[in-house]
């Protein structure tokens, strides 16, 4: 029989006075990040924060390319860029931000294939990691979990078994 599935994602709403000190260190490493962009055709600086284990931050920014797709969103150049160079490192935090070339932080959200590829390292440790995102006037949301982006995502345990 039909019947519905309410899906509940939790999402805190918070201000930057109520971040953790290791929440704040990596909200101001995705701004700081920004800097960093390489955006000379969006003229949109995206930054990408990665708190690891040992308390140490990677960050990863926006790489646009002259030919277009061939570019790379911040969180990506992150993901990839800490899982080439320190794959046994564990994420426990992440955060972007993201403003025009010259002007104030504005609120963002992950693109699809960000999503898709934030689920993958999340899938690979086996641990949940937080998400800090720039909601609208300033706040902060809060996400358990960088999987609660992707509700019915695809992952590793939709592929058939080996053998
Ligand atoms: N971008 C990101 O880096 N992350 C997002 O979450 C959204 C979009 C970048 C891609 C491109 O360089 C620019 O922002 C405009 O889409």
């Amino acid at each position: 029989m039909a019947h519905p599935l309410h899906l509940t994602i939790n999402v805190e709403v918070l201000t930057a006075a109520e971040l953790t000190p290791a929440e704040a260190a990596t909200w101001q490493a995705a701004r700081a990040a920004t800097d960093h962009a390489y955006a000379p055709y969006s003229h949109f600086h995206v930054g990408a924060s990665l708190l690891l284990d040992d308390g140490t931050i990677f960050r990863g920014t926006n790489q646009e390319n002259a030919a277009f797709p061939s570019g790379l969103c911040a969180e990506r150049t992150a993901l990839f860029g800490l899982a080439a160079s320190q794959p046994e490192r564990r994420i426990v935090g992440m955060a972007v931000a993201a403003r025009p070339a010259s002007g104030d932080f504005v609120a963002v959200t992950s693109c699809g294939a960000c999503r898709q590829v934030m689920a993958e390292y999340e899938h690979r440790q086996q641990q949940a990691i937080p998400l800090l995102l720039p909601g609208p006037n300033g706040s902060i949301y809060r996400f358990r979990s960088l999987s609660d982006l992707l509700p019915f995502g695809f992952t590793a345990d939709d592929l058939p078994q080996k053998g």
